[in-house]
């Protein structure tokens, strides 16, 4: 092998690595939806979530559960990140992985932060894992169908680059939209007392059932190879931005009630 082919392979490797690892709604969607939960806390669960993150703020530590994926001491984290179940049916109709989801692992996070038992440091853990997945949920395609990974083998074309569906979805969108974290949290939608109360009605199972839905709209929102730009970013970037907002107020609606 001369010096050019190893040079060439490595440069492969790592693109298909980098693409392994692709990041859920990306850095940016994941701090916004954070950064929006920062503005629903209460004063007293924000002062115990600052002293449990040594003043990290949330939009910090969120992308966490995402920079440990590489690790092979947290490999048994992976499946956490989303849940496959058969549309139309009830979450646990089937019986869930054995290897825990979505649903499983915010429920252990929310179990492990209300123990009065457990250590700072296991509080610390599972606080910024619970950050990440309550914005994983909001991804429809984290609630989508298993034998496409989510729309991660549906392959389509984003402008003139090569993409999937749950890429498009974690990532394209808000990363063509070119506002920074705190600009989405910033410029979110004005809601109305009544319309936040909505958006937190229910619990977990109710908003992993819509996430559902739109998973399912977002099935039939593409063919596969077809090319996506403007017109897809204008019929869907709403939903990815209502979808972040109502991440933050459910998030913020879990914290409260776990640190009340
Ligand atoms: N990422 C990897 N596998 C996935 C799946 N089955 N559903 C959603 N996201 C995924
Ligand atoms: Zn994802
Ligand atoms: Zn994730």
């Amino acid at each position: 092998m001369n010096i050019r082919t190893i040079l060439v392979s490595l440069l492969v490797f790592n693109m298909s690595f980098n693409d392994a690892l692709a990041y859920d709604w990306g850095k940016t969607g994941h701090r916004a939806t954070a950064q929006i939960a920062e503005g629903y806390l209460t004063k007293k669960a924000k002062k115990q979530i600052d002293k449990l993150l040594q003043g990290q703020g949330l939009a910090l530590v969120s992308t966490f559960a995402d920079d440990i994926k590489s690790d092979r001491d947290y490999k048994s984290y992976s499946p956490w990140h989303y849940v496959n179940f058969e549309f139309d049916k009830k979450y646990g109709e089937e019986t869930p992985s054995e290897f825990g989801d979505l649903v499983s692992g915010i429920n252990k996070c929310v179990t492990v932060l209300k123990n009065e038992f457990s250590s700072e440091e296991e509080k610390r853990f599972y606080l910024k894992m619970l950050v990440h997945f309550i914005g994983d949920l909001h991804q429809p395609l984290h609630v989508g169908r298993g034998e496409d990974k989510g729309g991660n083998d549906i392959q389509v074309r984003w402008f003139n680059d090569g993409s999937n569906l749950h890429r498009v979805w974690d990532s394209n969108m808000i990363e063509d939209f070119k506002m920074s974290y705190s600009e989405l949290a910033l410029n979110a939608e004005e809601l109305s007392k009544a319309e936040v109360e909505t958006i937190r009605n229910g619990e977990l199972l109710n908003w992993i059932y819509e996430s559902q839905v739109l998973a399912k709209k977002v099935y039939a929102s593409a063919e596969v190879g077809e090319k996506l730009g403007y017109r897809y970013m204008y019929d869907y970037f709403p939903v990815v931005r209502e979808q972040l907002q109502k991440g933050g107020i459910r998030l913020a609606k879990v914290l409260n009630e776990i640190f009340d």
